[in-house]
């Protein structure tokens, strides 16, 4: 069986890769190097069931075969890489999560509608935030439930 890892060569993603693989499973690591190094996977490289690809995960994921497992640990992981990353990281944790997700759900692998379900919800809640940004409105964004909502509310001011 086959695991997908994104953010696989990263700092917790190449020792997921690696823990993985020493369990025997394929792995499929998809990493754009924004914050991690192939030197991570470079000790996997004359393994037959590890593959690297150089893949942003925000952008629309195909992956061919067989996927038991997504694990997405593809992000900036510190205030400075926020800092310095912003869009990118609100991207990863949002369009991204949602394409790992449907990933899953088009695999079958493991991953929730529950899961599928909060990211789709912050995935709206972000595309209305900047929305508004381009509008040239500032967004104040709230977990605050409209009343009769189930829905997260984004106001502009
Ligand atoms: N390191 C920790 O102690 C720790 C603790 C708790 C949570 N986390 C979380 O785990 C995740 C990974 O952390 P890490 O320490 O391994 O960070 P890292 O920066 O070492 O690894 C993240 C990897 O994701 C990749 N990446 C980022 N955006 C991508 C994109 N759009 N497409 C493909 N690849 C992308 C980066 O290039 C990098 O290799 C983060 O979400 C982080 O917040 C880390």
């Amino acid at each position: 069986m086959r695991a997908v890892v994104t953010g696989g060569a990263g700092f917790l993603g190449s020792h997921l890769c690696d823990r993985l693989l020493a369990e025997g499973w394929e792995v499929l690591a998809l990493d754009n190097l924004i914050t991690g190094s192939e030197s991570n996977v470079a000790h996997l490289s004359g393994n037959a069931k590890f593959r690297y690809e150089k893949k942003d995960v925000s952008e629309p994921l195909r992956v061919a075969g067989e996927v038991g497992y997504v694990f997405h640990f593809a992000s900036p992981a510190s205030p400075p890489d926020y800092l310095k990353f912003p869009i990118e990281t609100l991207k990863v944790g949002s369009i991204a999560t949602m394409h790992t997700l449907d990933l899953a759900l088009e695999k079958k692998a493991k991953g929730s509608d529950k899961e599928a379900k909060e990211a789709k919800d912050t995935l709206d809640l972000v595309n209305r935030a900047l929305a508004l940004l381009r509008a040239g409105k500032p967004a104040r964004l709230t977990e605050r439930k409209k009343p009769g909502s189930t829905q997260p509310s984004t106001s502009g001011r």
